[in-house]
C-alpha cells in the first residue's frame, strides 16, 4: 500500500440468506482510504452504506456470508507498522485488536452506543481501561482533555452525569469523545447526524472536521445527503444497489458529475438558488435485489438508459487517476448525453460559490 493509504478494500462481496434465497447485496466493493483524509460514501437508503462498513468492523449479522474481498489495514503498534486483511482476522481479534481501539464507528442515534446505566466519565475511560489498561488518574485527564476537544468545557461536572441529562447534540459529542478515547486510525461516522436539527448537526460537522485537523485522523463519512458531503468529503463513493457506481474527489462528483445516479442525487440536493422550487427527487425506489435479475439495477430509475443497461451492467471506467464511473454512457461508443440543463446551471453556480471562497 501507498505510505498514506490505510485503509485499501477490494473486490468485497456479501451476500445475506433470506426466504427468498441469498441475496448479494454488497458487490465489488473497492475503497482507498488516506491519512488524514475524509472518504464520503453516498447512496439512498438500502444501498449497502452500513454493510460495507460494519464489515470493516467485523461488525455481521448471522445469516451474512463474506463471498469475496479483502480489507487491508495498516496501524502502528509500539513504534511498528502492522499491516493486516480485516477479514483474515478472528472474531477474538477484531475485538480485541481493532474494533474500538483501531478503527471506531459512531451511529446516528447515540442512544443505541451509550450506556444509560454508566456516567459519561466512566463511558469514556472504559476503552482506555481495556485496551491499554491505562491507570485511572490518567485515563480521568485524557477523559477530560477528550470532553474539552468535542467542545465540552464543564467536563468535571459532565463526566458525573448520565445520557438522559443530555441532549441530543451533546450525546452525539460524548460519543464522538468515547470513540476517540483510544486514539484510533479511522473514525467511521454511520449518519452522525441524521437525527438532529439542521443546526446542532452543523456543529457536530464541523467539530468532526476540526478534530481531525488536530489528530490527523481518516474519517469514513456515510450520508445520504450530498450537501454534507460537500462540508466533509475529500473523496467520495456514491454507491447504489451494493456497488460504487460513481466515485473521484469532491471536487470530481460536485463539478464533473458523470453516472445519471449521481446527477439524480446532486439534482435532489437543495441550494440557496432551490430554496422556494420543488425540489427533484429521483422517480421510483431503490432496487429490491431478490427480484434483480440482469443488467443494471438503476435501469428503470434511469431517465438517461441506454439498451446495453438492461442486459449489461457497466463495468467501472477510468476518467482520470481519481475519478471512475460505473455507466456505458461514458464508453467510446455510446451516444453523447448530457446532464439536465438545470443541473449544469446549478453547478456552476456552485463553482462560483467555491471560487468566492478561496
Ligand atoms: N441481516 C440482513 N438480512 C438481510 N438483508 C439485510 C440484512 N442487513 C441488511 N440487509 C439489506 O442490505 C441492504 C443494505 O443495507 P444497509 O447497508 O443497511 O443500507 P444503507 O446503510 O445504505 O441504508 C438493504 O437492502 C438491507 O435490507
Ligand atoms: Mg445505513
Amino acid at each position: 500500500m501507498d505510505a498514506n493509504k490505510i485503509l485499501e478494500m477490494r473486490n468485497l462481496t456479501v451476500s445475506f440468506s433470506t426466504a427468498r434465497g441469498k441475496i448479494q447485496t454488497i458487490r465489488q466493493v473497492d475503497m482507498d482510504l488516506y491519512r488524514g483524509e475524509t472518504l464520503a460514501i453516498v447512496g439512498e437508503s438500502g444501498s449497502g452504506k452500513s454493510v460495507t462498513v460494519k464489515t470493516i468492523m467485523g461488525i455481521q449479522a448471522k445469516n451474512q456470508t463474506i463471498d469475496s474481498g479483502q480489507i487491508r489495514f495498516k496501524y502502528q503498534e509500539q513504534g511498528q507498522e502492522i499491516e493486516v486483511d480485516l477479514l483474515q482476522l478472528s472474531k477474538q481479534t477484531m475485538r480485541s485488536k481493532i474494533n474500538g481501539k483501531r478503527i471506531a464507528m459512531i451511529f446516528q442515534d447515540p442512544m443505541t452506543s451509550l450506556n444509560p446505566t454508566m456516567t459519561i466519565g466512566d463511558q469514556i475511560m472504559e476503552g482506555m481501561f481495556i485496551h491499554y489498561q491505562t491507570p485511572k488518574e490518567e485515563a480521568r485527564a485524557k477523559a477530560l482533555k477528550l470532553l474539552d476537544l468535542v467542545g465540552i468545557h464543564d467536563g468535571d461536572k459532565r463526566m458525573k452525569q448520565y445520557p438522559h441529562q443530555l441532549s441530543g447534540g451533546m450525546r452525539q459529542r460524548i460519543v464522538i469523545a468515547i470513540a476517540l478515547a483510544c486514539d484510533p486510525e479511522i473514525l467511521i461516522c454511520d449518519e452522525p447526524t441524521t437525527a438532529l436539527d439542521v443546526t446542532v448537526q452543523a456543529k457536530i460537522l464541523e467539530l468532526i472536521k476540526q478534530i481531525q485537523l488536530k489528530t490527523g485522523i481518516a474519517v469514513i463519512y456515510i450520508t445520504h445527503d450530498l450537501g454534507v458531503v460537500a462540508k466533509v468529503a475529500d473523496y467520495v463513493s456514491v454507491m447504489y444497489a451494493g456497488r460504487i457506481v460513481e466515485k473521484g474527489s469532491v471536487e470530481d462528483i460536485f463539478y464533473q458529475p458523470r453516472h445519471p445516479y449521481t446527477w439524480g442525487l446532486l439534482s435532489a440536493m437543495p441550494d440557496l438558488e432551490t430554496k422556494t422550487e420543488k425540489l427533484y427527487t429521483i422517480p421510483g425506489n431503490p432496487p429490491n435485489l431478490a427480484h434483480h435479475k440482469q443488467g443494471d439495477p438503476f435501469f428503470i430509475r434511469n431517465d438517461f438508459a441506454l439498451k446495453i443497461d438492461q442486459r449489461i451492467e457497466a463495468p467501472m471506467f477510468k476518467l482520470s487517476s481519481s475519478h471512475y464511473v460505473a455507466s456505458w454512457l461514458v464508453h467510446p461508443d455510446a451516444p453523447a448525453v448530457k446532464m439536465p440543463v438545470s443541473l449544469s446551471k446549478r453547478i456552476e453556480r456552485m463553482v462560483k460559490v467555491g471560487e468566492g471562497r478561496d
